[in-house]
């Protein structure tokens, strides 16, 4: 029943997304098209979108911490209440350096500590494909944050001791498929985001990164995807490829919590040949148990 269920939701949301599907068969220029690429990739689309009758990247969706709730701002090119009167500049500063065009801090609940890697190639494209989409005008809801983290001067000390800015390199050993993996996973798809352990102060554990962890989004349990006993050690690159293009597992379970919208958003609207390199860098990772 429950596996029905599941069923129906991911039908009906795969009727959803068709319109931007449709939306994307008409890009012909190369830039919009790799834009679209690396928008895909990096799941900008979830957090941007409200759910159910949301508007495409006009913000709004509350994203719930133990901080207390954020609420994703409008991305659209609205002159008023979105990027319309961003420069390039400002984007990759947003994206990469996390700070806003008047200098100020962006909370991490936006994944700039994973974007921080993009390319210069990947950001141009992104940015072009953004200002491709509809203008639409949506005020900016204010965070409902705790005492005393509503205040953003707290971001300082917390940014000095925990985000490292700078593009990302992969691992020489890797070969190109790994290293394309590596990317995708570590920059693009923000993978640590969600399966690696915190600390209190909301840090990635560094010698625990994609081990899974108990508190996760909505305090549920994320799976360790380190090639360990505990986590996909017995998957094989096909069946990793498989599920991040259908969501089933190798038992055939069909995926669920936070990792549903990843799968349905990214990872089955990627070529193919991305969710390879997804595969063959997750077999070379350090197998960690769980905790
Ligand atoms: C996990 C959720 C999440 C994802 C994924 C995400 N964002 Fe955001 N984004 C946020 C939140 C929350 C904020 C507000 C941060 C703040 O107020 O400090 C934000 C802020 C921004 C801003 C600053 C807007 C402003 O008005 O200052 C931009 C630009 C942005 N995101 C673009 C993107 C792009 C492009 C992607 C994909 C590459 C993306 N975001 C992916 C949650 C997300
Ligand atoms: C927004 C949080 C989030 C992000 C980002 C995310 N995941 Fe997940 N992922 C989850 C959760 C939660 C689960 C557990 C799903 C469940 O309970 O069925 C999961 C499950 C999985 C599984 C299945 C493991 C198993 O043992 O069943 C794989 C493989 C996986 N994720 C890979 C990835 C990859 C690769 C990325 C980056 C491209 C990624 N995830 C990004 C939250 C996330």
């Amino acid at each position: 029943m429950r596996r029905l269920a599941l069923w129906l939701a991911s039908a009906l949301s795969c009727c959803a997304f068709a319109a931007s599907a449709q939306e994307a068969e008409e890009i012909t220029d190369p830039q919009l098209e790799r834009g679209r690429a690396v928008f895909i990739a990096a799941s900008c689309e979830g957090c941007h979108t409200a759910p159910d009758d949301g508007v495409f990247l006009a913000g709004g969706r509350a994203i719930t911490s133990p901080f207390g709730t954020f609420y994703s701002p409008n991305i659209t090119p609205d002159r008023e209440t979105g990027l319309g009167d961003w420069s390039e500049e400002d984007f990759a500063r947003a994206l990469r350096e996390g700070r806003s065009p008047a200098g100020e801090p962006y909370y991490p609940a936006f994944p700039y500590t994973s974007y921080t890697g993009m390319s210069d190639e990947d950001v141009a494209a992104l940015w072009a494909y953004l200002q491709s989409v509809e203008a639409v005008e949506a005020p900016n809801r204010e965070h409902e944050l705790k005492f005393p983290f509503g205040f953003r001067l707290l971001l300082e000390p917390w940014r000095w001791m925990n985000f490292k800015e700078g593009r990302f390199t992969p691992d020489p050993a890797l070969n190109e498929q790994q290293a394309r993996g590596a990317y995708l996973v570590e920059v693009l798809g923000h993978c640590s985001e969600c399966h690696s352990p915190r600390n209190r102060l909301g840090a990635l554990d560094p010698d625990r990164r994609l081990a899974g962890t108990a508190s996760g989004p909505d305090g549920r349990r994320v799976s360790n995807i380190t090639p360990h006993a505990d986590g996909i050690g017995d998957w094989s690159e096909g069946d990793i490829t498989y599920f991040l293009e259908t969501g089933f597992t190798p038992e055939f379970d069909y995926v669920g919590g936070a990792m549903v919208e990843v799968v349905e958003l990214s990872t089955s609207q990627m070529a193919p040949e991305d969710r390879e390199a997804i595969a063959a860098y997750l077999k070379t990772l350090p197998p960690l148990p769980s905790d």
